[in-house]
């Protein structure tokens, strides 16, 4: 079973610097004894690499603006706290594109995050082993918050429910059978009932399936 992404003790912990909410030490390490912190990237990082994470991380559309006014920002004064960048991000968005979609600083904050932590090169591998070490009857069960992770999760579970077999095979090998059940159909959300008590589930996707076969 995996419940990905920030926990709640972390979000809430202000000085780990996860939320945009709170100013704080920009960190966001989930494992703060080790690896570059979010303020490391926000200062070395060329503006190319910062707009390529925010756009591939965050889907944010304005990456590149972001990303030259941190750079600008940057050359005066080093980032350390989140209520400095909430500002520029806020200042960097177009006052009409700001009134819709949340926080405009969601989106950066994001995508700082997985570059941080590398939560989806993480994922990428951790999803197939998991599948690897399911015994025949076995079952995995995925949590995702945002679609980045998600759709990573359903390709790797599409890969095992939904083998490619070449068209007109006679026979399809044993090889080629599938050797995943889906349980899920598509990603399940949380009910408006869990959401009013528990605000954070809005955005879950549950996948899961069962091991059929062991691939040959
Ligand atoms: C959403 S939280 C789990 C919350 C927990 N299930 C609960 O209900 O309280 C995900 C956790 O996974 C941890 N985590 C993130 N990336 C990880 C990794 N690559 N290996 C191990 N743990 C990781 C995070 O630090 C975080 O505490």
């Amino acid at each position: 079973m995996f419940d990905l992404g920030v926990s709640s003790m972390q979000l809430d912990e202000a000085d780990r610097g996860f939320a945009y909410s709170q100013d704080a030490p920009l960190d966001m390490r989930m494992d703060p004894t080790t690896g570059a912190t979010a303020a490391d990237v926000l200062n070395t990082y060329s503006a190319a690499d910062l707009a390529r994470i925010l756009r591939q991380y965050g889907e944010e559309k304005f990456a590149s603006r972001i990303a030259s006014r941190i750079v600008a920002e940057r050359a005066v004064t080093p980032f350390t706290t989140s209520a400095r960048l909430v500002d520029v991000i806020r200042t960097s968005i177009p006052a009409a594109a700001r009134r819709t979609g949340g926080n405009p600083a969601k989106r950066t904050f994001q995508a700082l995050r997985i570059e941080v932590n590398g939560e989806l090169d993480a994922l990428r591998c951790a999803i197939p082993a998991a599948l690897d070490a399911l015994a025949v009857g076995g079952r995995i069960v995925v949590m995702s918050y945002q679609s980045l992770e998600d759709r990573i999760v359903k390709h790797a579970l599409a890969v095992g429910a939904h083998p490619n077999v070449p068209a007109g095979l006679p026979i399809i090998p044993d090889s080629m059978k599938p050797w995943l059940r889906l349980i899920t159909r598509g990603a399940e959300l949380a009910g408006e009932d869990e959401i009013t008590e528990n605000p954070r589930a809005a955005s879950v996707r549950v996948r899961a399936a069962e091991r059929l076969a062991v691939a040959a």
